[in-house]
């Protein structure tokens, strides 16, 4: 079914589902008062602080903050976008959901898509079928075999083979009264040059599938049987797919890698393949591109952690610290694991077999550790060059998120390079400050007449300039009168212009609370804000921020909205003068450590006029 459900469906619903009986399905749940509580499955821990809340249909979970209804967990859990999570529990708990019908545009896309969605679906069988039963598909299961594959495998992905001919696909899918116009969008045949008739572009070649997270056929690879070139042919992008964003195996990992934590991210299809039968099923392979930001944001739905596993050679490292820098901006840890020059993770688990493997995974080192190697070895000894790399591997410690880590490896950096570590810390601070000019703050697109904030610390002159904190993503709660403010834009109990008025979002301190409002101000319109018709645009996250949001107790706006907006404002105010004058104080401090006392007896002056 699709089209857009209504909101009162969505209600509905979510009334209709029991919570603890939905998590129940996924967490050990214990009753404790008024609550249920059990082990967190979004984050690995030892005592439960996961905590289910029946009466409000509410989960939190106090290790981790995740939290939200029975939406957000079935998404978060699932990996499913929120429609799809509103219609399995509508299907479970009984609910018809008579979806609101897509304009006519969207109409014929939909109609468009269930059809390519279809094409790939037939394709699929016949490929399929060719290896596992015709005697023309001998060659391509000889192949599987000499790769150390069965029928099992092949059956399990449903590998396949397409006849080297011009035209077997095109003629099977006319056979099944399939328009040729779907097959030629995705790629499937091609128009023949010079009036000539459509040709297939899967010829004698071994064929994998490859599904979204719903195990549909989103995309075909192709490989040769033999050392013609090129060894593989991908399905070029189309309406149904988007290779930065599908990544091969995932629809088969993703339990493991739930369970795991963790996710082994590797170059090849058979690479997906043997790590997979070997014993390491939370394995994905990107489909021949790099690694793109929405594939980090995706595998973070999963995991806490990625290691990368790529090529042994120049090209691999290469896009291997490529890919620690798209996980990084992410906030996702990445480890490397090395394996012998010429081998990738296929022929190492052919050669050396799964124990040898896991033993390499033990031993997995961190991405930024390899990087600091690298980058100094490359130096070597001149002190020019030294001092390049010491350069370049700060500007990467830099975009670490955690100030922690970044004083782990400045430290580490200090003692590899032989370069004074205040010198490094003294380069760090150039480099934030440069990144923090240069870096647009929030990331969803804002309406053109947007007011922005005022930075409440413009760079100083002159002088170093590190950057506030409250840029700094920080993993504490967001206070009590910032999710208040955020709960009256929310449910337009105040308008945006009244927000905005009253300083938008440099009211807020907190980074995800700037975040959610800048969401809000963005959406709002002279109607106010409308969750469920933006809900769709939003990735998971966001979304189930939201959603968590909705639900905070409206009761206690029932009177005098005016009031509880004006003690907001006021205890903001007040959170963030002391925010200030904290910050201050520490820049004070090291000015004070670097001798600067133009710049520290200026800033003694400002902090004075915030008291
Ligand atoms: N690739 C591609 N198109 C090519 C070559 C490679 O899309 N012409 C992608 C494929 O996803 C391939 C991956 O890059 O699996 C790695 O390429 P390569 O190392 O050359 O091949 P292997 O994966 O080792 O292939 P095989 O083990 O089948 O020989
Ligand atoms: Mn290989």
């Amino acid at each position: 079914m699709t089209g857009q459900i209504s909101e009162s469906k969505i209600n509905e619903v979510r009334e209709q589902t029991d919570i603890v009986e939905l998590i129940s399905q996924y967490v050990s749940l214990k009753r404790s008062g008024a609550n249920h509580t059990g082990l967190c499955p979004f984050h690995a821990e030892k005592s439960p602080s996961f905590s289910v809340n029946s009466a409000r249909q509410f989960f939190h979970c106090f290790g981790c903050g995740v939290g939200g209804d029975v939406f957000s967990f079935l998404m978060k859990i699932e990996g499913l976008a929120f429609p799809d999570a509103v219609r399995r529990l509508a299907k479970q708990v009984g609910v018809e959901l008579e979806e609101r019908s897509f304009s006519p545009e969207e109409e014929l896309r939909e109609r468009q898509r269930e059809r390519l969605y279809r094409v790939n679906e037939v394709a699929a069988a016949y490929f399929h079928q060719l290896l596992m039963e015709d005697p023309l598909g001998e060659p391509a299961r000889k192949y599987m075999k000499i790769r150390g594959y069965g029928r099992k495998a092949a059956g399990e992905y449903r590998v396949g083979f397409a006849l080297d001919s011009w035209e077997g696909l095109k003629k099977h899918l006319e056979e099944q009264g399939l328009a040729a116009d779907d097959a030629r969008t995705l790629g499937l045949i091609r128009p023949g040059k010079q009036g000539r008739g459509d040709y297939d572009l899967f010829r004698g070649r071994l064929i994998f599938p490859v599904y979204d997270l719903s195990g549909r056929i989103v995309a075909f690879a192709g490989r040769v049987l033999d050392d013609g070139k090129p060894k593989y042919i991908n399905s070029p992008e189309s309406p149904i797919y988007h290779k930065g964003r599908v990544l091969f195996g995932l629809y088969q990992a993703r339990q493991a890698m739930r369970q795991s934590g963790e996710v082994l991210l590797v170059e090849g299809y058979f690479d997906q393949l043997a790590l997979y039968r070997a014993g390491f099923p939370q394995v994905v392979a990107t489909c021949g591109t790099a690694l793109t930001s929405d594939h980090a944001r995706l595998l973070k739905r999963y995991v806490q952690r990625v290691v990368l596993l790529f090529d042994q050679d120049p090209a691999g490292k290469k896009a291997t610290f490529k890919a620690m820098t798209v996980l990084q901006e992410e906030g996702v840890p990445a480890s490397v694991i090395e394996l012998p020059r010429g081998d990738d993770p296929d022929s190492f688990i052919q050669r050396y077999g799964a124990d040898a493997f896991r033993d390499r995974l033990e031993k997995a080192r961190s991405a930024m550790d390899l990087f600091i190697d690298d980058v100094l070895a490359e130096a070597g000894n001149g002190i020019e060059q030294k001092v390049r790399a010491a350069e370049q591997i700060v500007e990467q410690i830099s975009g670490l998120s955690s100030e922690l880590e970044q004083d782990l490896y400045l430290k580490d950096l200090a003692q590899r390079s032989d370069i004074d570590l205040e010198q490094l810390k003294q380069v760090k601070r150039k480099v934030t400050g440069r990144r923090q000019q240069q870096k647009n703050h929030y990331s969803a697109p804002l309406p053109e007449d947007y007011p922005l904030p005022e930075v409440p610390f413009a760079p100083l002159e002159g002088g170093d300039y590190s950057a506030p904190d409250r840029q700094v993503e920080s993993k504490t709660a967001w206070s009590r009168s910032e999710e208040t403010l955020l709960c009256l834009l929310l449910q337009n109990y105040v308008d945006r212009e009244k927000v905005i008025a009253a300083g938008g979002l440099s009211l807020f301190n907190h980074p995800a609370a700037q975040d959610v409002a800048q969401t809000l101000l963005a959406y709002s319109t002279d109607s106010g804000f409308d969750l469920q018709s933006i809900i769709e645009k939003l990735d998971p996250d966001k979304a189930s921020v939201l959603m968590a949001l909705s639900g905070c107790d409206q009761g206690q706006f029932s009177e005098n909205v005016d009031v509880i907006f004006t003690d907001c404002l006021k205890a903001l105010q007040q959170e963030q003068n002391k925010r200030q004058r904290e910050e201050s104080l520490n820049r004070i401090r090291q000015f004070e450590q670097d001798k600067d006392t133009k710049n520290s007896n200026d800033l003694l002056k400002e902090f004075t006029n915030l008291k």
